[in-house]
């Protein structure tokens, strides 16, 4: 008897091919899942990921009510022609901090996972206000709403809150100051030690940018978006980082 009639008495036996389709799959299974409880950790360590300032939580909140992650996503795959158009491939560990997390899975518009520091605010004040006068030929929205909707952060407390409820590590002195770090990350001229204290370079090696994000005197919807914009993929400094393979 050949190969194939031996196949064939399986082929034609629909509960021996079952059992068999069910030993093959759990065999594969375990390979795939066992070495995980073997692993210290499913996350690589990295130095540097900080939870979000208050006002870039209140742009990410924008950016989830907004549906931005339909057109966008936020990950780099290991994959060398998005490697060289977007930068390092995204870690696991920078996005442990996003509730919920923002991948997507769907990309109309470009990955946004390492967008910070690529354009200047205007640029982003501009795209967002009407996208074709800085890209002709782009099928972004207009969001120039956001820049008119005025924003005075009664609720950001609660987030941050609501945030460490699901894990994120915000001490209690983060969520009492939430208010006053959100008004002064927009704030260029007024004291931002505060801010710094709790989530810039010496807490955990990422600067917090201090600066009015969208140009004008009132706090938006817009100083939020781009603050959360311009951190996105900043905080991990790719320089020291090495994968646990290499280690
Ligand atoms: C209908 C799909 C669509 C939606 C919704 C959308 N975008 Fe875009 N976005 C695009 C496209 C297409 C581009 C590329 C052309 C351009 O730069 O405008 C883009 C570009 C961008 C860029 C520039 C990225 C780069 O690397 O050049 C940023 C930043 C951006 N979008 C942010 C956002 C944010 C934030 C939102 C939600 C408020 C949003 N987008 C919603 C389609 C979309």
């Amino acid at each position: 008897m050949g190969i194939l009639d031996k196949h064939r008495a399986i082929e034609t036996h629909a509960t021996l091919l079952m059992v068999l389709s069910l030993l093959v799959v759990t065999i594969g299974g375990i390979v795939q899942i066992v070495p995980l409880f073997y692993l210290e950790n499913t996350i690589e360590k990295v130095e540097g990921m900080r939870p979000y300032t208050p006002l870039e939580l209140a742009g990410q909140q924008v950016y989830i009510r907004e549906g931005c992650y339909g057109c966008h996503s936020q990950m780099i795959r290991p994959m060398r022609d998005e490697v060289e158009r977007y930068g390092h491939y995204s870690l696991a560990a920078e996005s442990m901090y996003d509730r919920p997390f923002l991948w997507g899975s769907k990309r109309t518009g470009p990955d946004l996972a390492r967008v910070g520091g690529r354009y200047s605010d205007e640029w982003h004040q501009d795209h967002f206000e009407n996208a074709k006068s800085v890209v002709p030929e782009s099928v972004m929205p207009p969001y120039g709403f956001l820049a008119n909707t005025v924003i005075d952060g009664r609720y950001i407390q609660d987030v941050v809150a609501t945030h460490r409820m699901t894990g994120v590590p915000y001490t209690d002195e983060m969520v009492e100051n939430a208010l006053a770090d959100f008004t002064a990350q927009v704030d260029p001229l007024g004291d931002s030690s505060g801010l710094e204290e709790r989530y810039g370079e010496d807490a955990f090696g990422t600067p917090v940018n201090v600066r009015n994000f969208d140009g004008q005197p009132e706090t938006t919807e817009l100083d939020a978006l781009i603050a959360y914009m311009q951190v996105l993929g900043t905080m991990v400094d790719f320089s020291t980082f090495t994968p646990v393979a290499n280690r």
